[in-house]
């Protein structure tokens, strides 16, 4: 049995993720795959209640026993200080030293893709963000707050052990899936010191892999690059803050937030628990509506399957959100007319078929 830990979160991640569970339903009783579902009661909800944010007995019970964990999303406008979100997003991110969020950028269909002259096939990499440090570490703090002399510090913590294990991945998975080139984003050309350690680590790593291209490019060209080519890139490795903004760019190539999954994993070591979420957020504007886009969620699901070994499932997942789009069976932000619920519907319909 591998149990799975489901936090639906906020927003809409509890409409997304109560379909994703569907999709889980229906690969454990039709398919007979040894899935175990646990659902957890966790994020803004919890917290007003009674002030619950990540309790240390469910993390350890999902570090020692689970085998994934899957998040809807987090955020709450109720919580303005989010610190209930960042403890459980970073206690998983951090906690379970998932140093690799791989987000891949892949457009399913020509019509989603908003540059001119390009269409789905030019769209196709895959961002090895690292997940542990950099300025995401909470080093820092305030001082003379409020006044006109206030000054306000945090601190971009990048080790040599953190850089090179996720330069690493991003080499590792070019080689695992035939790609030529790996791609590194940084902006050593300001940030003298840490980004010269990335500079530094990516070309030594990189002598490890002769097959493999390695390519250095300034994130603000990376992209500039991004939306008048994608092309050339296949696998791009940077930093936690860069490699956030640029999968919300990426995110925008292969058809907005709606259509964007994400792993989190511990790359050298595939057998730790890993953690996959959709990469959009609560979306508090959607929030009951039936307006939210399920299929990066089912996305999600698929990256999930095939981290945990079943890749035809996810490969049967990727193509059905392909044909929802398609067919038009898809949420209004990737033209469809249809609600979350109807999506859905018609999704596990297909699947059953
Ligand atoms: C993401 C999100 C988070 C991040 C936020 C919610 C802290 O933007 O997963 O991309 O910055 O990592
Ligand atoms: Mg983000």
């Amino acid at each position: 049995m591998r149990l799975i830990a489901i936090l639906p979160g906020d927003g809409i991640g509890p409409e997304v993720m109560a379909h994703a569970r569907r999709v889980l339903e229906h690969y454990v009783s039709v398919r007979k795959l040894p899935l175990e579902l646990w659902e957890l009661d966790l994020g803004a909800e919890r917290y007003l209640k009674d002030g619950t944010t990540f309790p240390k007995e469910i993390a350890k019970r999902i570090e020692n026993e689970a085998s994934a964990v899957l998040l809807g999303a987090l955020g709450d406008p109720r919580v303005p200080g989010l610190e209930y979100a960042r403890d459980i997003l970073f206690g998983l991110r951090f906690g379970l030293d998932l140093y690799a969020n791989v987000r891949p950028v892949k457009a399913l269909a020509d019509r989603l893709v908003p540059l001119k002259d390009r269409s789905a096939k030019d769209i196709d990499f895959v961002v090895f963000r690292e997940n542990t440090e950099g300025i995401y570490v909470n080093i820092g703090g305030q001082f003379k707050r409020g006044t006109p002399d206030e000054i306000a510090i945090n601190e971009d913590v990048n080790s040599r052990k953190g850089v090179e294990r996720l330069i690493r991945a991003g080499f590792e998975y070019a080689k695992a899936h035939g790609k030529k080139t790996v791609h590194m984003a940084d902006k050593s050309n300001a940030m003298k010191h840490a980004h010269e350690l990335w500079y530094r680590c990516f070309f030594e790593v990189a002598k490890e892999y002769p097959g493999i291209d390695a390519k250095h490019v300034y994130v603000d060209a990376l992209c500039l690059y991004l939306v008048q080519d994608p092309r050339p890139f296949e696998v791009v490795v940077t930093n936690n803050l860069f490699g956030d903004i640029v999968t919300d760019l990426g995110a925008g190539l292969q058809g907005g937030l709606g259509m964007a999954a994400s792993a989190n994993v511990h790359y050298a070591d595939p057998k730790r628990v890993a953690m996959f979420e959709p990469v959009h957020g609560s979306a508090p504007p959607l929030v009951g509506k039936d307006l939210a886009n399920p299929l990066a969620s089912f996305l999600t699901v698929g990256m999930m399957l095939g981290h945990l070994g079943w890749r035809e499932e996810e490969q049967r997942l990727e193509s059905l959100c392909a044909k929802a789009i398609e067919t038009g069976h898809c949420t209004p932000d990737v033209g469809g007319k249809l609600g979350t619920k109807a999506v859905a519907d018609w999704f596990l319909a297909e699947l059953a078929g």
